[in-house]
């Protein structure tokens, strides 16, 4: 089985970093269905690493905001929902749950600190990415920004549960308007090699 053309535009093709955003509004719902297919992406372990915040008040938002990047800040305040792509640097606390094909998968990690630090960013990066794809799937439209203090967005937002911030999306319907021109992209010859 394969996606059509149409859902490989939908979801690559043409789907772009959005930076203005209209007032529609996302619900709950949307958020909940999102969650439900980017749970099912792989990781390592079956890890889970990621953990998201959804930013979806004008009040959240104002929290968020003297951590933003000025280039960041005004669409982020405009846009329906921002979520914190974050990670539990303690993810293998759930490995008994997560992984019960292996008793002593946790030991891997506690035993191992580099090992839980790459294991912990490395598939919560990933998720960020499937959460972005999911996105688009559902017809949302997606703004990914790196550009903020993590430190202070950690302090603001995840003091109590250890979790850790790694990068922002702004999701919801984009004005087509605020779009840059497509950048190239790297070449076949140039990205990949055939061995
Ligand atoms: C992890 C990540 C971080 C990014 N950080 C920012 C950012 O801080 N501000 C911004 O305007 N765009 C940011 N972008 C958007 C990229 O610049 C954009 O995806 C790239 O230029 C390609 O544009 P396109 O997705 O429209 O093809 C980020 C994208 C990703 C995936």
């Amino acid at each position: 089985m394969t996606i059509d053309a149409a859902a490989l535009d939908l979801l690559f093709r043409e789907a772009r970093t959005h930076n203005k955003w209209r007032p529609d509004p996302v619900s709950d719902d949307t958020l909940r269905e999102l969650y439900d297919i980017v749970k099912m992406g792989p990781t390592s372990a079956n890890s889970s690493p990621a953990r998201f915040l959804f930013l979806r008040t004008t009040e959240a938002k104002q929290r968020l905001a003297p951590a933003l990047s000025s280039g960041n800040l005004e669409k982020t305040m405009a846009a329906p929902v921002t979520v914190i792509v974050a990670y539990d640097p303690k993810f293998y606390e759930r490995l008994p749950y997560l992984f019960p094909h292996n008793a002593d998968a946790a030991s891997w990690f506690t035993s191992n600190e580099s090992l839980a630090a790459t294991t912990a960013f490395r598939n919560g990066t990933l998720q960020g990415a499937y959460l972005i794809m999911a996105a688009r799937a559902l017809g949302l439209d997606t703004g990914a920004m790196s550009g903020f203090d993590n430190a202070k967005v950690d302090a603001e937002f995840l003091a109590e549960s250890g979790w850790r911030s790694n990068f922002l999306v702004n999701l919801g319907s984009g004005d087509p308007a605020g779009v840059f021109g497509r950048s190239p992209r790297l070449p076949f010859d140039e990205a990949c090699v055939l061995l």
